[in-house]
């Protein structure tokens, strides 16, 4: 490709024209995001440069309006009632939960009724740990995680683990995140009963290859479990492309309300699973001692649910599909990219993950040479950039990194390069104020 630094625009070669101003359309078309005006705190705060999507997403009008018009329209307890209200959120929340069952690849009308409702991911794994495994681990399996897991798909392995006398098995990455085939063998196994992996890491934002680990797992008769947290904000997920048992998300990272999740489970798996939590609504039958359980998903949704936050994460799919998926993560990668590249030129920033931008599912980890990631995000703060810093719910990551805590920039598609320029400005500002000019 000719080089428009050394030899000038007027030496480039038709193609390489073509290219130089293909790549200026990409660069301008970063410089301003056109999906900031439809995320109203992003459009009233316009100097800010949100980098913390990863934590919880932004959320768009139509998610707004949504959960407003539920309240303002139709707004009853669902499922409880036969009067017009009473039918009309529960309709909502028929309707989302066949619009989840296509977003995740599913027959909207079949399979929508393995969709579970819950709060989060934390609480779909919570679900997972405790009544899956309360019913195939025995003393002597393994349950078999990686190192890259947040918290939430950890700890509940632990405490299942020690409930039934299991061991807790982990993945390890190479130095580029990638968790080999041979890994994968070295770790599942005849004794593997469950495998639960990460799709996309919080920290490292590297995606595994749950597809393999699936298959592996499989081999031995364990069942997969994908924590898909942070893939699907960046790229569409089939679950029966991906071949796992369970898949679990929530909205507030795919631009929707908080405290609604989504755990999807292989109907079988479901049926035959023990209930979570009880209560209310869970029930076919109960008499003083006893208590027939509901028919999924309601076996696993006990009391009120948040009908208007379904409806909600309803809008929010709605809008994911509106902008699609392809725009979304070519603007992603795109930024990701010219941001890594940026922080690289910054010799005081170590780049934590992959060195290959692509691997980098929205998210970048770095520090800050000699500088608490804590105080580098205080200091971003005062420039108006928000990231996260600390431990990212992934002790056991960061222990196998060798660090305690690190800085975390991530992105949606909304951001854009002005946001990066403010990172940049941010670090160099951090730089300043510990080290001088
Ligand atoms: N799980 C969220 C994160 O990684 C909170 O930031």
């Amino acid at each position: 490709m000719a080089n428009r630094t050394l030899h000038g625009e007027d030496m480039l070669t038709a193609d390489g024209r073509a290219e130089w101003q293909s790549r200026d359309a990409k660069a301008s078309a970063l410089a301003a995001s056109p999906y900031k005006k439809d995320f109203p705190l992003l459009a009233t705060k316009p100097d800010l440069a949100f980098l913390d999507s990863a934590a919880t997403a932004q959320r768009p009008a139509a998610v707004l309006d949504a959960q407003r018009s539920f309240y303002e329209e139709m707004n009853a307890n669902a499922l409880r009632g036969l009067y017009d209200l009473s039918v009309q959120a529960t309709e909502a929340i028929d309707n989302a939960r066949a619009h989840v069952a296509r977003f995740i690849g599913l027959d909207g009308k079949k399979d929508a009724c393995d969709i579970v409702f819950c709060r989060n991911t934390s609480e779909a794994l919570n679900l997972l740990a405790y009544s899956y495994g309360s019913l195939v681990l025995k003393p002597g399996d393994e349950v078999c995680i990686t190192i890259m897991e947040h918290h939430s798909n950890l700890i509940p392995w632990q405490q299942a683990c020690r409930a039934a006398g299991a061991e807790l098995v982990y993945m390890y990455p190479d130095d580029q995140g990638v968790i080999s085939e041979d890994e994968m063998r070295a770790k599942i196994g005849p004794k593997t009963k469950i495998v639960s992996a990460a799709h996309v890491s919080n920290v490292l934002g590297v995606a595994n290859d749950v597809k393999l680990m699936g298959k592996i797992a499989h081999e031995f008769g364990a069942a997969m479990i994908v924590d898909g947290a942070q893939s699907v904000p960046h790229f569409p997920v089939d679950v029966n492309d991906l071949g796992c048992d369970f898949f679990a998300f929530s909205g507030h990272k795919i631009f929707g309300p908080m405290g609604v999740g989504v755990l999807w489970g292989r109907h079988e798996l479901l049926e035959a699973m023990p209930p979570f939590l009880t209560g209310g609504e869970m029930i076919d039958a109960v008499t003083e001692q006893t208590a027939v359980w509901a028919p999924v998903p309601e076996k696993f949704e006990a009391g009120t649910q948040d009908a208007a936050g379904i409806y909600g994460l309803d809008a929010a799919l709605s809008y994911v599909e509106s902008v699609g998926y392809p725009a979304m993560e070519a603007r992603e990668k795109a930024l990701v990219a010219q941001c890594m590249r940026r922080l690289a030129e910054l010799d005081f920033v170590r780049i934590i993950g992959p060195a290959d931008p692509a691997a980098h599912h929205g998210v970048i980890s770095f520090n800050v040479c000699t500088v608490h990631p804590h105080d580098v995000a205080s200091i971003l703060d005062m420039d108006n950039v928000a990231i996260r810093a600390g431990h990212h719910c992934a002790q056991p990551l960061l222990d196998f990194l060798g660090i305690d805590s690190c800085c975390r920039a991530s992105f949606a598609f909304y951001n854009d390069s002005a946001d990066i320029d403010r990172l940049i400005d941010g670090l160099n500002h951090v730089w300043s104020m510990f080290h001088g000019q």
